[in-house]
């Protein structure tokens, strides 16, 4: 039997059993356009307590656990306080923060007082955009609410438990994530910890718009399909608005038993894309209650191995990006970051980001609509999930309805990815089945992908060029088609794939041959996978488009080097260049998004020299400088989009 994820108890440590306590409140559904509300942000800097042996539960050994409250005087022993200077600033990671917290996983107790004057009627909603792992939170000594899942938003009805003046609130965050948990431990990227992102109250009257869609409806460019829930004392049969008045649209309807109103409605709009990207105000207006937005309306398909953006083929001129700073260090989470980012994004001559590999902040994906750079988002269902779990899929379910929930009605997003590299099987295949058809029932107005595992069509394909060097073929044999066969694409609208001709192949090649006698340099078999990568091309199995979701090289900041030199930037342009000549080459292909923007933190990287925990696949320095291969991309794009545009 599932347990719900926000009423598990919480977890034993080998000291205590704490008392099974339940959330008094829970979570209340997720508020929509959240950050076009009028709110209090309670950013700066929160005491804290780290807690690495989870201790600070509510247990009978600390006299009610560090959610509950402080020694009254001097004369109480209780063995934790918030009262020492010990503080870290929110939003923000505890990692890049504090050295002693750089690869720290674990607890860490938050707490915030601020004041408040309780008001009449009016609701008070405690927002969080997001905080890595697992919370507990706390309000004048109660736990309202759990949530897991670290790059989602959560909101909680905070209005009965206020008090006029000081209140406390505490949180508890623990970085870790678990085997049944979306993502596991094991990631190529540092899981920042802490209150990552915004942490905001908003008061809303007695009946407000709790969640608000409106978007083209699917594979239409002149109909709106508009879905708005209001929530309240009079959500139930209340009139509710809904004007676009640039383009004269007013619209009334009622609501259900439910507070849920519905209708689809014609409007001439112009679309949004990437050379216009075009948002309108959006206004819903319930009782007291208004609610405005820019958004943009567009239509995406596929029609074969075509995508097409508002009827017309589109090629997505990508790169793909970590929610890193792009020059400072630590997880980005606010509007300058993604204005940074953006940046980096346009000067590449990009029309694309992969949002890699979970929900990156609410501030970049609305920087993207604005901008007009198409988005890849995607839920990290990475790499060694446990698939059998019920826990993971519904962690995984519950988080992607909050994805959508959050960015239903921004154009920029075109892609739901729903996972990363995953191995085929029938577990595999269950699980990613169920979320697909979550996801489409969810929103079947965007495109359905995932990023399939490149490994088996390198694998062929350097089984050819090893039996070339070889000489047990003709050198200029035709080399096999790199098939992508998932049986996933099966369920995809198009089909992502990674792959790293020209890094990771060439080192089991050289290896391989040397075990069978053959003594050859990983340089040679470099050489030769480069000059053999042009000649390589790309079919899907069931006919879709394909996106090369990932390809790249790993390069050092000004290293240098003749040849093959692995961590050269040099070498790292040869790489792009032939990846760039070879994709090109495919007609099926229909989308690039290089691995990667930006060198970003990650505990796989040991390479104490050339790595020092950083995957340094950028394009850019952890520092924001461009490596020579920016502009081989760079000057690719500017010549895709001359012909495009
Ligand atoms: C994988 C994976 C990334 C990883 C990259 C790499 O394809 O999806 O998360 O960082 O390869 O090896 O650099």
């Amino acid at each position: 039997m599932t347990t719900r994820w926000d009423e598990a108890p919480p977890e034993e440590t080998p000291f205590h059993k704490p008392a099974d306590e339940r959330p008094e409140a829970g979570l209340a559904p997720l508020l929509g356009s959240a950050l076009c509300r009028a709110a209090t942000a309670l950013h700066g800097d929160w005491r804290i307590i780290i807690d690495q042996s989870n201790l600070g539960e509510t247990n009978p050994m600390m006299f009610g656990g560090v959610g509950r409250g402080e020694a009254d005087g001097p004369d109480e022993l209780l063995e934790y306080s918030f009262d020492g200077n010990d503080t870290l600033s929110v939003p923000g990671d505890w990692n890049t923060q504090r050295p002693e917290l750089f690869w720290y996983r674990g607890v860490v107790w938050y707490r915030r007082d601020f004041d408040w004057r309780r008001p009449s009627g009016r609701r008070v909603y405690l927002y969080f955009g997001g905080a890595n792992f697992r919370k507990s939170v706390y309000l004048n000594g109660r736990l309202l609410a759990r949530h897991s899942g670290g790059f989602t938003p959560f909101n909680i009805d905070v209005t009965d438990y206020l008090v006029d003046g000081n209140n406390r609130l505490i949180v508890k965050v623990d970085s870790r994530s678990g085997a049944d948990e979306i993502p596991t431990e094991f990631n190529d990227w540092l899981n920042y910890g802490g209150i990552t992102r915004e942490v905001l109250l908003i008061e809303l009257p007695p009946t407000f718009v709790e969640h608000a869609a409106v978007q083209f409806k699917p594979g239409s460019r002149d109909t709106l399909r508009v879905r708005i829930r209001l929530a309240g004392v009079r959500a139930a049969g209340a009139p509710v608005r809904l004007e676009i008045p640039e383009a004269g649209v007013s619209q009334d309807l009622l609501t259900d038993a439910d507070g849920l109103a519905q209708c689809e409605l014609r409007a001439a709009l112009e679309p949004w894309s990437p050379q216009a990207p075009k948002r309108y105000r959006v206004e819903i207006i319930a009782g007291e209650d208004r609610l405005a937005d820019d958004i943009g309306f567009r239509s995406i398909q596929v029609a074969g191995d075509r995508i097409l953006l508002n009827g017309k083929p589109v090629f997505l001129r990508g790169i793909s990006m970590h929610e890193e700073r792009l020059a400072a260090p630590g997880r980005a989470w606010g509007p300058e970051d993604a204005a940074a980012a953006v940046d980096a994004i346009r000067a590449l001559g990009a029309n694309f980001v992969r949002l890699a590999h979970y929900p990156h902040n609410e501030y970049m994906v609305r920087a993207c609509d604005a901008a007009g750079i198409l988005v890849w988002a995607e839920l990290p269902v990475y790499h060694a999930v446990d698939f059998g779990s019920a826990d993971a899929l519904a962690s995984a379910q519950r988080q992607y309805a909050e994805m959508i929930a959050r960015d239903v009605n921004r154009a920029a997003v075109v892609f739901w990815s729903i996972a990363n590299e995953t191995e085929p099987g029938p577990a595999r295949d269950a699980f990613l089945g169920a979320l697909a058809r979550q996801v489409r029932a969810l929103d079947d107005s965007r495109l359905l992908t995932a990023a399939l595992h490149g490994n088996r069509g390198m694998r062929r394909v350097g089984e050819h060029l090893a039996m070339q060097i070889v000489g047990m073929i003709p050198a200029d044999a035709p080399p096999p088609p790199v098939e992508i066969d998932d049986p996933l694409a099966e369920q995809l609208d198009v089909v992502g794939y990674n792959q790293y001709f020209g890094w990771y192949t060439c080192g089991p090649i050289a290896r391989e041959l040397r075990k069978r006698g053959i003594p050859i340099r990983e340089a040679d078999v470099r050489e030769r996978m480069l000059a053999a990568m042009p000649g390589f091309r790309y079919q899907a199995a069931c006919g879709k488009p394909i996106v090369i979701s990932e390809f790249g090289a790993e390069a050092v900041k000004g290293l240098r080097g003749e040849g093959t030199r692995v961590f050269s930037e040099d070498y790292q342009v040869r790489v792009y260049e032939k990846q760039l000549e070879m994709l090109s080459a495919s007609p099926a292909i229909r989308g690039l998004s290089p691995w990667i923007l930006k060198d970003f933190r990650t505990p796989y990287r040991l390479h104490t020299k050339w790595q020092q925990y950083w995957n340094r696949k950028g394009l850019l320095s952890e520092h924001g400088e461009r490596k020579l291969a920016f502009d081989v991309l760079a000057s690719h794009y500017r010549a895709l989009r001359d012909g495009d545009d």
